[in-house]
């Protein structure tokens, strides 16, 4: 690689965002799941030295919107103004800090569409087409006879159906399956997990090579962005909704005349576009490359989709039709944000289903949470201060038990970097957790409550007190990507403050120093008296 690439690379901020969530309806549990996961990863990327973009938002546009606003009686812009609303304060709830917000809304942002539409059609992209065929309102989308059940209707599904013919814009999708094919093929890192990847070339062995609808006449939608070329249609709502990966990123700023735009050439590619495994196919894995690729990006400039899993409610879709769905508000009223935070990484292997159970969700937080780590943290400290009045001292007292948790604290911080950096969030958490668990060990152990009633044993007491002083300062760092405020107020106990720029490669033992003052211990989550779930 030229000196000058590399020099770029080394400088490019992690760029990480998600699936912008349709404003259709208020959050539920898997949007804050997906939310939380990016917020996790943005966390713990600077916690490696990294500088982090991340970008989250909401998608505005299309029918469901002029549906809903319609019956309310407002307008369109109000009445996602008013659902936007719940989004931003959940995500402030539940500490996802983002650093761009993008909704489709956004003056700026349309004018990149309509850029990026114009440069397609310039370059030959687009055409006008008149079709005859059935349409799904509520898929927002023509289907084909693929989608008929074998008695020829189409499935429930899809809502009303009816034949309708019209003039429209489409998109030259098809000239570019072969390419997109051998891209897959030669690049195994695009889609994480892999075995997902299958499931796309099945979708373009089946669907050959169809072009995409990407305009919709104004009489039949009129919330969403007029196509700059011709008037009568507005673009269709996922081709407005994907750019915003690289609206909002800074792409066509000059162009589209936006000021105060990320410099895109910093961020681009994407490091990851975190979105659940329903919106992969086709949007994800086949429209968006190919759209980037007849813009002119080349393979190298592809974005890395990280796909996760749904959560289900006793194995089942949760949907508005079986009225399970799972408000995170609630939620975060009973179990506290962080203790949802916590929960929704410790209960899920990324990429697979999980199913939401709030007796998982208690056991998450009384006996992980309350009773392992903030327990740990508690007696720890209580010990120091009664014995020692919180004052650490450095003791030349060693012994294997002592050496034992030194050795778990070292092996682990590489195991849960590893895991972190590959998604694996729920197997680094495990990680930390045996820190936690071979620290509560230590201290019936070492039964300090004896040792401080023998003078002889002072310095040995002293080390025990310094070892769990220390773990847990580790602890702290650690799990500060997934529970960050908890993390802070341990570190605050710990009377120790994180510098700037600190990162995993500082975190060494002995970071508190002889004569370091501890303290008075807080309850870092009191204990939740719950009704006992079904
Ligand atoms: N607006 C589109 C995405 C456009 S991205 C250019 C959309 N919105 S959505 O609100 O329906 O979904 C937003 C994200 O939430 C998606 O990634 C989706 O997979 C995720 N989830 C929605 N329900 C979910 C669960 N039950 N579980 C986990 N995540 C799921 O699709």
């Amino acid at each position: 690689m030229p000196a000058v690439f590399t020099f770029l690379f080394l400088m490019k901020p992690y760029y990480i965002t998600t699936a912008i969530d349709y404003t259709n309806a208020a959050p539920h549990i898997g949007h804050a799941y997906e939310k939380v996961l990016a917020d996790v990863m943005a966390r713990f990327q600077r916690l490696t030295g990294r500088e982090v973009y991340f970008l989250t938002g909401v998608d505005q546009h299309g029918q469901k919107v002029q549906k809903s606003a319609e019956k309310m009686g407002i307008s369109p812009q109000e009445f996602v103004d008013g659902v936007t609303e719940k989004f931003t304060a959940l995500w402030s709830r539940l500490g996802v800090d983002y650093d761009g917000w993008a909704a489709t809304t956004d003056e700026k942002h349309k004018r990149v569409v309509q850029a990026a539409l114009q440069k397609l059609k310039d370059c030959g992209q687009l055409y006008t087409a008149k079709t005859k065929g059935f349409y799904s309102e509520r898929a927002e989308q023509f289907l084909t006879d693929k989608e008929r059940l074998e008695d020829g209707t189409f499935g429930e599904e899809w809502g009303t159906v009816t034949e309708i013919e019209e003039e429209n814009w489409y998109f030259k999708l098809g000239e570019h399956v072969e390419w997109l094919r051998a891209f897959i093929q030669s690049h195994p890192d695009f889609i994480t997990p892999a075995f997902r990847t299958a499931d796309v070339l099945n979708a373009l062995e089946n669907s050959g090579g169809q072009d995409l609808c990407i305009s919709r006449p104004v009489e039949r939608l009129s919330w969403g962005i007029p196509l700059p070329f011709d008037e009568r249609f507005v673009n269709y709502v996922w081709f407005d909704a994907l750019v915003n990966y690289i609206s909002f990123a800074g792409y066509l700023s000059e162009e589209a005349g936006n000021a105060d735009m990320p410099v895109f050439a910093r961020l681009w590619p994407a490091d990851a576009h975190v979105i659940g495994k329903d919106i992969l196919i086709p949007a994800h894995a086949i429209y968006w490359p190919i759209m980037l690729h007849a813009l002119g990006f080349s393979d190298e400039e592809m974005p890395k989709l990280i796909v996760h899993g749904w959560w289900n409610i006793r194995g089942k879709k949760m949907s508005k039709s079986l009225g399970n769905v799972v408000d995170p508000q609630n939620v975060s009223d009973i179990f506290t944000p962080e203790g949802l935070r916590f929960y929704l990484m410790r209960d899920m292997a990324t990429g697979y289903d999980a199913d939401l159970s709030e007796e998982r969700m208690e056991i998450a937080y009384n006996k992980e949470l309350a009773g392992g780590l903030g327990n740990l943290l508690n007696r720890s400290l209580s010990m120091a201060q009664k014995y020692r009045s919180g004052v650490l001292a450095v003791s030349a007292y060693d012994d294997e038990i002592h050496q034992a948790l030194r050795q778990t604290v070292a092996d682990t911080v590489p195991r849960y970097l590893e895991k972190m950096q590959t998604w694996q969030i729920h197997q680094g958490i495990e990680e930390v957790w045996k820190i936690v668990f071979q620290a509560n060990q230590f201290v019936d152990l070492t039964a300090p409550f004896k040792l401080a009633k023998d003078s002889e044993q002072a310095a040995r007491l002293d080390s025990v007190l310094y070892h769990l002083a220390e773990t847990l300062l580790h602890v702290s760092v650690l799990l500060t990507p997934i529970i960050p405020q908890a993390c802070a107020k341990m570190r605050e106990q710990i009377g120790w403050v994180m510098p700037e720029g600190f990162t995993f490669a500082d975190l060494h033992w002995g970071l508190l120093k002889d004569g370091h003052q501890l303290n008075q211990p807080v309850p870092l989550f009191p204990r939740l008296e719950l009704p006992v779930a079904e």
